[in-house]
């Protein structure tokens, strides 16, 4: 429990904590998230795996000097041997194995370039899995650009953030009065926010061009939003937003956003509107941070008929927290 939300720092489901690209066969690599150490490594057949990073022998971090060796992790302290689901399957010079030597593995899957851990407060296996998302690597749509930031705040936050259609016209100072009325959809650990703006997007304003189209934000969870807009002008533009927010610990969110669009006349003008929609989307973010950073969380906020499905979000959001059998989940997030 933080000090700062009436929730855990920590909501169940899923979160990337890495780029495939950052992970060759025999990779290993140290993490920290969800107030963890952490190691993450790549198998020679291929496959990533996440242990907590702390040999049960003595302790040692093996995402620090730790060594891939075939389908397993070796530690660098006395050389013990870890296969995929974390039993010691081999001791140098022992020849046997202690029965307690196992290390807890995270549930991980790997899709579109991203590694994605499974984390549950309680140790429990996934309860849903990630959907495919096949476009992303069609030849139509450019590679991803990437951008980070280390944000003092809360998934529940940013993701609230999409929701707050409100907070869109007057910090970002988007125009959104031509907005009709946003469509808002459930499919269990999957929340979809329609929008039909009529408006100039702020990325086209210096550019003089009236556009309307559709906007559909997609929440997985805490950890994921894909947000995908088409705007109409004279031609079509089609970009992919993606939001990947991890908990670092109780205080700081690690924030990827990723930003794909879909091919348009050149490769020139293509890579040009790729960096200034993300130019823009930082330029949003920097306005939202020191909100964030510096704001607190009301349980029951005085909200106006006019702001965005602020209250139905966090209803929806409740799913992905383990609450103490003696609390009521309206405790924590009244809706
Ligand atoms: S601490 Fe890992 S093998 Fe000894
Ligand atoms: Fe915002």
């Amino acid at each position: 429990m933080t000090t700062r939300f009436p929730f855990s720092a920590f909501p169940n489901g899923w979160f990337r904590v890495a780029y495939s690209d950052e992970l060759p066969p025999g990779g290993v690599k140290p993490l920290h998230y969800f107030g963890k150490d952490l190691v993450l490594f790549r198998t020679e057949d291929g496959k990533p795996q996440v242990f907590d990073a702390h040999c049960p022998h003595l302790g040692a971090h093996l995402g620090y000097g730790g060594k891939v060796n075939g389908n397993t992790i070796q530690c660098p302290f006395h050389g013990w041997c870890f296969d995929r689901q974390g039993e010691c399957v081999k001791i140098p010079y022992s020849t046997k194995v202690p029965p307690k030597a196992k290390i807890q593995p995270l549930p991980v899957c790997e899709f579109n370039g991203l590694i994605m851990v499974y984390y549950h407060s309680q140790s429990e296996p996934p309860s849903w899995q990630m959907p495919g998302f096949p476009g992303w690597n069609s030849l139509d749509w450019t590679p991803f650009l990437r951008k980070s930031w280390k944000i003092r705040t809360h998934p529940q936050e940013m993701a609230e953030n999409a929701m707050d259609t409100a907070h869109m016209l007057y910090l970002h100072g988007q125009s959104f009065r031509a907005i009709e009325k946003a469509e808002f959809e459930i499919d269990g650990t999957v929340l979809i926010q329609r929008l039909r703006p009529k408006y100039r997007l702020s990325i086209f304003r210096e550019l003089g061009i009236d556009a309307e189209g559709l906007v559909e934000i997609s929440c997985y969870g805490l950890g994921i939003q894909v947000s995908y807009a088409l705007v109409k002008t004279v031609i079509e533009f089609h970009t992919l937003t993606l939001f990947l927010l991890t908990p670092i610990d109780e205080e700081f969110l690690d924030v990827h956003v990723l930003i794909s669009i879909k091919n348009v006349l050149n490769k020139a003008i293509t890579n040009t509107l790729r960096s200034k929609i993300m130019a823009e989307n930082s330029h949003n973010l920097h306005q939202d941070i020191p909100v964030w950073e510096n704001k607190i969380y009301y349980r029951q906020p005085l909200l106006s008929e006019a702001d965005g499905p602020i209250m139905p979000y966090r209803y929806w959001s409740k799913q992905f927290y383990s609450y103490l059998p003696e609390k009521k989940s309206s405790e924590f997030l009244s809706a």
